[in-house]
């Protein structure tokens, strides 16, 4: 497979983003590569992923801090880092680590800027299947040059919800409690990679994520590429806010309340 340069969209924005996100995933798809010789090897596969997890985080903090130097950044390995103005990119370099790990084919990059604590710009890449998904604010969702919209399945019966299996957590119980639920009235699956989940669910390959105690850089560019694919992303505890990913539930504008109320303890 021959993987794209840089795409060059009508937005601007969108076009930074990607030239970033396409050095990191250049560096990611070569570490995912050379995993199979350290199998081999039978040494451990979780310092090298740190390594390609800090080396895709530090490639896209250079770049956007050059086309950017004003902003901030919120990163999964680095943290916060403030900017004079404000705006600030939200990233995770490596979304999907288990995966990644494990030589299994699905995994992503994430960035989303935020402006005065609104999403504006996001974009998730999937490195191995070459697919980019994003959206600008009250521009529509793309994915690669083509326009997405959510499912239209208003039955449950008919489809398809995902959610991540961590149940390493307190909320492990509940967490298996609701996934049977789901799996009662709909079909259900885990991929292993969040911010895959929320583009997903953005191009209408599935009906509904919904997802607790996931963090800011995993959500935040899923969040605005599933509106503006008229999608709905909401907290699903009320005293939540979305974007901190305390809880998500993203789904077309049908399957909505039906999800939410289903997830009612
Ligand atoms: P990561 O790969 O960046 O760690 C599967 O575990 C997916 O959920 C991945 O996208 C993973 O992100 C994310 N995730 C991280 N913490 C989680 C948590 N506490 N509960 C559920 N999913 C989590
Ligand atoms: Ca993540």
């Amino acid at each position: 497979m021959t993987y794209s340069s840089p795409r060059l969209t009508e937005s601007p924005i969108i076009n930074v983003i990607s030239a970033g996100i396409f050095k990191a995933a250049k560096r990611l798809r070569r570490d995912f590569g050379e995993l199979e010789n350290l199998q081999i090897s039978q040494k451990s596969p979780g310092d090298f992923v740190t390594q390609a997890d800090l080396g895709s985080e530090k490639i896209l903090y250079e770049h956007l801090n050059h086309a950017y130097p004003h902003y901030g950044f919120l990163m999964e390995e680095k943290g916060e880092i403030k900017g004079s103005e404000e705006a600030r990119w939200i990233i995770d370099p490596l979304d999907g680590t288990t995966n990644f790990i494990h030589g299994i084919p699905h995994f992503s990059i994430s960035v989303a800027l935020e402006k005065r604590g609104v999403i504006v710009a996001g974009a998730i890449y999937d490195p191995i299947k070459d697919e980019l998904f994003w959206a600008e604010k009250d521009r529509g969702a793309y994915l690669n040059n083509r326009r997405i919209r959510v499912s239209s399945r208003s039955k449950l019966a008919e489809s398809l919800i995902i959610s991540e299996m961590c149940l390493s957590t307190p909320a492990a119980d509940m967490n298996l409690n609701l996934f049977k639920k789901i799996h009662i009235r709909a079909g259900f699956r885990s991929f292993g990679s969040a911010a895959l989940d929320l583009a997903y669910v953005a191009a209408g390959r599935v009906e509904g994520y919904m997802e607790y105690n996931l963090k800011p850089w995993d959500v935040a560019a899923g969040i605005i590429i599933v509106q503006e694919a008229k999608g709905m992303a909401t907290p699903i505890r009320r005293e939540d806010t979305l974007l901190s990913g305390d809880s998500i539930a993203a789904t077309n504008q049908n399957l909505h309340e039906e999800l939410l109320s289903l997830l009612k303890p």
